[in-house]
């Protein structure tokens, strides 16, 4: 196998980001006033308006070709169909047939999945009613008014993170809390202020081995018995997520209280297994269920809609166009919108434990960047901080604004600040100020001519600094869905480019082998310290303050 930037494709888009050099973009929209009409589309409820890139419609075409030659509609479609495309781990990668609602069977290894699928979603439904319907009440017989959700990585994020974006459609009576650090101030804060008789853990890991999920849920029913619960009462307070039904047996976790999941359900692919109890009991199974539906429209929408109206595929690949043709060794997610302030944190899980890679194939090391480093957080609080980095600072840092043009219960007055911040943001980044115009401005100003020219120059503002503008009506649950769903493509195009395998991490697992190792050593305090000087120093530093 060559890799991708040996290819033809590959040579043409180096040339095309050298023929745009010195090219402003500001030019592009005055000379042509379709631009936005020209580089804009709309699936599944989102509408994307990527004019402000630093495209035009012959690197478009080529970076069609490049996905073309990468084969990423075979590399999809292989996916969908269940073959083993995560090849280190020799699994299946199948969080597609997760939402799959089409009807049709879903093989791995010639079995099709959806019967054991559809099951676990019956029993997440049937769940979800009895805890909302008081059905199932704690061992005291009170209703269960609070969620202790633990898990961590994509056991974790995803819940959390979709929970909080969903609020206006959250089940009254239910508060769901989100526990996923190791260190005891989590846990302790969060069950401080609970009854243990009105609340519920659900405690979630596929594998049933993280070290983090494990003491959190100890220390958790170690709670629950000292505050008076026995060991007969645990049934009705602790239920687990896992494909390791075993492990979660053992553990002591009753089995009608495991809900299953498998192996080719990847971590951070896996809101949309049982992992997303917590989100369902929060929002009710009707509008988890939506948010399912949605990602299956997503789906439907990456394996059949063309690459220029392909909103995964047109991410991805203006991803690959600024992460090796730019050398933007960032990307920025701005979502205006309170409820989606987490997002970014959810996307940066996605897109770097996936793409996060150094070998492409089977066993060719990679020459080039694949992803960049997703970062982010909430309109406008960005812009009065690390905004500023960006409009005006060296380094190339390509923006996602997503906003929706309703909201929930929200007063006209707030909403058009917010999008007024939203939409300014883009278009200052896009067109900038130039030395003229700042120097324009101070025309009239008693300043001396040198001052005036000194602040002028420091308030030019360089613009051509691209951005994608994604508008959706209001985020229910389908757009929500559709969302997440979008950028999962995306990941999947930019591993499929690039080569890698966008399904395994590593790099995450040894950082989990070594932990436990030096974990050996902080216990047995008479262990000898053998690792490398600073390792030892640190742990003697440790011993020492913990005598
Ligand atoms: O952080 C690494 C990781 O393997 C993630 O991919 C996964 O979501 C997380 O750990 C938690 O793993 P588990 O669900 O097995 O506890």
């Amino acid at each position: 196998m060559s890799l991708v930037n040996q290819s033809e494709q590959w040579k043409t888009l180096e040339s095309l980001a050298g023929g745009i050099a010195g090219q402003h973009m500001r030019d592009w929209f005055d000379a042509d006033q379709s631009r936005a009409a020209k580089y804009s589309v709309e699936g599944c409820g989102i509408k994307l308006d990527y004019s402000k890139n630093l495209i035009n419609q012959e690197i478009l075409t080529a970076l069609f070709d490049l996905a073309q030659s990468q084969q990423v509609a075979q590399k999809r479609d292989a996916m969908f169909a269940g073959e083993i495309v995560n090849h280190t781990e020799k699994r299946a990668v199948l969080h597609t047939a997760l939402r799959n609602f089409s009807g049709e069977p879903v093989l791995v290894d010639g079995k099709d999945v959806m019967p054991e699928v559809l099951a676990t979603q019956d029993k997440i439904k049937d769940f979800v009613h009895s805890i909302h319907s008081g059905e199932h009440v704690g061992y005291t017989g009170k209703a269960i008014k609070h969620i202790v959700a633990i898990g961590i990585g994509g056991s974790f994020l995803g819940p959390k993170i979709m929970s909080e974006a969903l609020k206006p459609y959250w089940h009254k009576g239910i508060t769901v809390h989100y526990v996923a650090n190791v260190d005891g101030c989590h846990i302790q804060d969060v069950l401080a202020n609970l009854d243990h008789t009105d609340t519920l853990i659900v405690m979630s890991s596929k594998s049933f081995t993280t070290q983090e999920t494990l003491q959190n849920t100890l220390t958790a029913k170690q709670w629950f018995l000292d505050q008076g619960g026995s060991q007969s009462d645990i049934a009705k307070h602790f239920v687990a997520v896992s494909s390791n039904v075993k492990a979660a047996v053992e553990f002591g976790m009753d089995e009608n209280n495991i809900f299953p999941m498998w192996d080719w359900v990847g971590g951070r692919y896996s809101l949309w297994s049982a992992i997303g109890l917590p989100i369902a009991l929060t929002i009710g199974y009707q509008n988890y269920r939506e948010l399912l539906e949605g990602a299956y429209a997503m789906d439907c929408h990456f394996k059949e809609a063309p690459p220029e109206q392909n909103l995964p595929m047109l991410l991805g690949l203006l991803g690959v166009w600024y992460t090796n043709f730019h050398a933007a060794q960032s990307h920025v997610l701005l979502p205006y919108y309170h409820y989606l302030r987490g997002f970014p944190a959810y996307v940066q899980q996605l897109d770097m434990e996936s793409n996060g890679k150094g070998v492409a194939g089977l066993n060719e090391e990679v020459d080039y960047a694949t992803g960049p480093v997703i970062w982010g957080s909430e309109g406008t609080n960005g812009q009065h901080s690390f905004h500023q980095l960006i409009h005006q600072g060296k380094v190339l840092i390509p923006a996602d604004f997503m906003f929706p043009l309703n909201v929930h219960n929200q007063e006209d007055t707030h909403h058009a600040m917010l999008a007024s911040n939203c939409f300014g943001q883009t278009q200052a980044l896009m067109q900038g100020k130039t030395y003229q115009e700042c120097y324009a401005d101070l025309e009239g100003s008693n300043l001396d001519e040198e001052t005036r020219k000194s602040l002028a120059t420091h308030k030019t503002m360089p613009g051509n600094k691209p951005s994608n503008t994604m508008l959706f009506d209001q985020l229910d649950p389908k757009t929500l869905g559709a969302l997440v769903c979008m950028y999962e493509h995306k990941v999947f195009v930019q591993g499929a480019i690039w080569g890698v395998n966008s399904f395994d991490q590593w790099g995450v697992e040894l950082g989990k082998v070594l932990g436990n190792q030096v974990l050996d050593k902080l216990v047995d305090t008479d262990a000898q310290l053998d690792f490398d000087s600073s390792t030892n120093q640190l742990i003697a530093a440790f011993r020492a303050a913990n005598k």
